[in-house]
C-alpha cells in the first residue's frame, strides 16, 4: 500500500472511537505488513536518535519504533487512520506529528507500549529486559496441566504472561500492575497474541485472591530518584520490591507451583545484595530456590549517579522458586 498525505483535520480524534478496537486493528494491520522492531536501552536509543539524519522519520519503524517525529507522507493511510482512531497520534509544537505509543516485537508477538523517552510516571516499560525475561520463562518453566493459572505480576506490557500462557494449554492468565495504562495496553497486546487475559490492578503480591501454578515476574530493580513505578525498586540498592515480591508471591503458589523471577541485582564489594535474603526466607516458606546470573553486567552507565556510587555493577538475575511443601 502506497502511503498517502493526509491532512491535520483528517486526524482529528473520533468521538466515541473505541480505543481499545483501533489498537487491536493496528497490531493486527502491522502484523500484516511484516513490521518487527527490537527495542534497545534508553541510552541506545537516545545516542541513534542523535544522529544528524535521524531527526525525522523516514518510514514506519521510525514513527512506532524510533519514536521520531513524523509527517503524515510517511505513513500508510489505513495505519495513520488506526493511530487517529487509537489517539495515539500528538501534534507537536513545531507543526509536526509524533505516536505516543511504540510496538516493539518479541518472541513473534507485537507488544505496544510508551513511546521514547518513558519519562511519564506511568510509561509502560518494554526493553532489553523484556526479551530476557521472555527467554528465561521459556527456559525455566515446568509443563503445566491444562487449564493451570499463571500469574504476571507487574506485568507492563504482559510479556511475560504472554510468552508464559502461550505454551500451556488452556492456561488462565492473570496480568497485575499498578499501573491502569500498562493494564489496558497488555490486554490488548494478550488478545492479539490469541490468548483471553485478565487485568489486576495491585500493589503487591498479596492482593490477588487466588493461588496459581505459575507466577513470572520482573519487578522494577533500579534506584530511581525519580521514583518512577516502573524503574523504582526501592531500598537494598533497589532490591526491595524483588525480595518483597518473591516472598509474598512464594505464599501464593499452589503445590508444585513455581515463581519465575527476572530482576537487576546490584553487587556491592563483590557481594549480591539480594541471594542471601532469598536464601534465608525461602526454605521457612516451604520452597526451593534456583539462583543464577544472566548477565554480569547491565546498565554500567547508572553507576555514574551517586545514589549508586557503592555499587561496582548491576547484575541480571534470574531465580525460580518451587513449592516443594504440600500444605
Ligand atoms: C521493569 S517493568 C517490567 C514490565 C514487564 N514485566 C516487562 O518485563 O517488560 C516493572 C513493572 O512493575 C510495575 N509495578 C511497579 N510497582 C508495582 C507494584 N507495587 N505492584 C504492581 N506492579 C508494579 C510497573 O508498572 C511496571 O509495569
Amino acid at each position: 500500500m502506497s502511503p498517502r498525505p493526509v491532512t491535520t483535520k483528517e486526524l482529528a480524534f473520533q468521538e466515541g472511537g473505541d480505543r481499545r478496537q483501533a489498537l487491536l486493528a493496528l497490531l493486527r494491520e502491522l502484523d500484516a505488513t511484516g513490521y518487527e522492531f527490537v527495542t534497545a536501552t534508553p541510552s541506545t536509543h537516545a545516542r541513534v536518535i542523535s544522529r544528524p539524519d535521524r531527526h525525522l522519520a523516514r518510514s514506519l519503524r521510525d514513527v512506532l519504533g524510533w519514536s521520531l517525529p513524523f509527517t503524515t507522507n510517511i505513513v500508510a493511510a489505513e495505519i495513520l487512520h488506526l493511530m487517529d482512531a487509537a489517539g495515539v497520534i500528538e501534534q507537536r509544537s513545531d507543526g509536526l506529528l509524533s505516536s505516543s505509543v511504540r510496538v516493539s516485537s518479541a518472541r513473534g508477538t507485537l507488544f505496544l507500549h510508551s513511546a521514547y523517552p518513558t519519562v511519564e510516571q506511568d510509561a509502560v516499560f518494554f526493553g532489553p529486559d523484556s526479551h530476557r525475561f521472555a527467554d528465561l520463562i521459556v527456559a525455566r518453566s515446568p509443563a503445566l496441566a491444562p487449564g493451570a493459572r499463571i500469574l504476571d505480576y507487574a506485568a507492563g506490557t504482559g510479556v511475560g504472561g504472554i510468552t508464559a500462557a502461550t505454551s500451556q494449554p488452556q492456561a488462565q492468565l492473570t496480568l497485575a500492575d499498578i499501573n491502569p495504562k500498562a493494564l489496558f495496553l497488555a490486554s490488548i497486546n494478550a488478545e492479539h497474541a490469541g490468548l483471553q487475559a485478565q487485568t489486576i490492578q495491585a500493589t503487591t503480591p498479596a492482593d490477588l485472591p487466588d493461588t496459581f501454578d505459575l507466577i513470572v515476574t520482573h519487578p522494577p530493580f533500579m534506584i530511581d530518584t525519580e521514583s518512577r513505578a516502573y524503574r523504582d525498586g526501592g531500598d537494598l540498592y533497589g532490591a526491595r520490591l524483588s525480595l518483597d515480591w518473591v516472598v509474598a508471591g512464594a505464599r501464593k503458589l499452589a503445590p508444585g507451583g513455581r515463581l519465575i523471577l527476572h530482576t537487576g541485582v546490584s553487587i556491592v564489594d563483590g557481594q549480591d545484595v539480594l541471594r542471601p535474603h532469598l536464601e534465608q526466607a525461602l526454605p521457612g516458606l516451604g520452597c526451593s530456590l534456583w539462583y543464577h546470573e544472566l548477565d554480569p553486567d547491565i546498565f554500567g552507565d547508572e553507576l555514574d549517579k551517586p545514589a549508586y556510587a557503592d555499587v561496582e555493577r548491576i547484575a541480571a538475575v534470574g531465580a525460580c522458586v518451587t513449592r516443594i511443601d504440600e500444605r
